[in-house]
């Protein structure tokens, strides 16, 4: 906890002073950036450099390496003859840690590789450059490669963005204990005040041999407490964390959390009696899970507790996401490798400092959070 702690506080300082990152798109003649992807911090710039020939610089996503992102930064068509002097650049300010990928536009580039990318996950990640540049490849600059990507869904689909942690400090008071904590919130979320007179949810697991949840995703407050009913079938109650909604939270948790996890609950189906697995609610960040059985979370059947409907890490988000993943290989496993998951508890969201100013402000803010 406190090597963690002291690692996240290092990994701050070197980003209070940006950096810019020179990369030549297609020096020599060759379809290639050099070098072909960086590290960056919040605030860097990466300053993208035209070689002779006429490449872009545009934003694309992991799953679709040669597809202009929705919204994304793109520099347009940028010729250059061989006599150009001075060539042209193109500068990306970096504005958060998670990855961003790359590719150059022109016709038969990005299938021939001619992709980027900023803070990709290192190898062996599903996520790495290499997987990416390999998919690019394989996609032949296309939309899908024909033999992996469901067609239906490949299209438009983006992964939502990490979620965005702040850290809230509140004085709690359930029944006579009073307790001031600091609680690891979320955005959108409602302060974490306790509920006036604590309520128990009851939520049912495979209600008519259905995988799904009823209802599949609540409000509940500090101090309320959901009681999952298994029916018949063979389920469990699982925590996970949005961006890996098929995997135990303690496998991609880089805080040490071990969410909870009710087991497989086998219930036969003349069953009378219906066992129960209760949980408490501490804080009012979402909290998600699926059912570990088979392919059940792949057939859509997770849950969400505090959800938050207004933004990009709602409960459909997550239903699609879970859709989408390999319970055994998570796609999405990389994106999420520097990002605080959901919790319980004073631990203090990573995010928080390159959220703000980045000053020495947000640093003292950081310590004191700590103590
Ligand atoms: C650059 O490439 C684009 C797309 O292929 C093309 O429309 C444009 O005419 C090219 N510009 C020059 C000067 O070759
Ligand atoms: C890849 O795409 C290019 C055009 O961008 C095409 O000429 C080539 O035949 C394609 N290769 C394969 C293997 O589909
Ligand atoms: C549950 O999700 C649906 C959309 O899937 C949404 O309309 C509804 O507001 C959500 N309910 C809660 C309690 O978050
Ligand atoms: C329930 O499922 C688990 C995992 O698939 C399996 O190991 C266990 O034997 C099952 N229990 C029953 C009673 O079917
Ligand atoms: C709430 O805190 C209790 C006691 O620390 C813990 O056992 C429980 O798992 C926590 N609830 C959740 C949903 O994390």
């Amino acid at each position: 906890m406190y090597g963690y702690t002291f690692a996240a506080i290092l990994a701050v300082l070197p980003a209070t002073l940006a950096a810019t990152h020179d990369v030549s798109v297609g020096a020599g003649g060759k379809l290639v950036f050099d070098p072909e992807f960086v590290t960056a911090h919040v605030g860097d710039i990466v300053n993208f450099v035209f070689h002779p020939k006429n490449h872009t610089v545009t934003q694309s996503s992991f799953d679709q390496p040669c597809v202009p992102l929705h919204g994304g930064f793109d520099s347009g068509f940028m010729p250059v003859s061989a006599e150009t002097e001075g060539l042209p650049n193109y500068q990306v300010h970096v504005t958060e840690e998670s990855p961003v990928w790359v590719h150059c536009q022109q016709k038969g580039h990005c299938g021939q590789g001619m992709v980027f990318a900023i803070n990709a996950p290192a190898d062996p990640s599903p996520k790495s450059f290499k997987a990416f540049k390999d998919l690019a490849i394989a996609t032949n600059g296309t939309e899908s490669s024909t033999s992996t990507a469901p067609p239906e869904t490949s299209a438009t689909y983006i992964t939502p963005p990490a979620p965005h942690w702040e850290s809230a400090t509140a004085t709690v008071t359930l029944g006579s204990s009073v307790w001031t904590t600091t609680y690891t919130s979320y955005d959108g979320t409602p302060p974490p005040t306790p509920a006036a007179e604590p309520v128990d949810h009851k939520v049912i697991v495979g209600a008519d041999g259905q995988l799904s949840y009823n209802p599949a995703n609540i409000s509940a407050a500090i101090g309320d407490t959901v009681t999952f009913e298994f029916r018949p079938k063979n389920h469990t109650v699982t925590q996970s964390s949005f961006l890996n909604p098929c995997k135990p939270l303690a496998d991609t948790s880089t805080t040490g959390q071990v969410g909870f996890k009710s087991g497989f609950r086998p219930v036969t189906a003349d069953a009378t009696e219906f066992p129960q697995f209760k949980i408490t609610i501490n804080d009012t960040a979402p909290i998600w899970g699926y059912c570990g059985q088979g392919n059940h979370c792949n057939s859509g059947m997770v849950f969400s507790i505090n959800a938050v409907e207004s933004g990009p890490n709602n409960f459909a988000a997550f239903v699609e996401l879970a859709k989408r993943s390999d319970s055994t290989s998570s796609a999405t496993t990389g994106t999420d490798s520097n990002s605080p998951k959901p919790t319980s508890g004073a631990v203090v969201g990573l995010t928080t400092p390159y959220k703000a100013a980045l000053g020495l402000g947000a640093l003292a803010t950081l310590f004191i959070a700590i103590l």
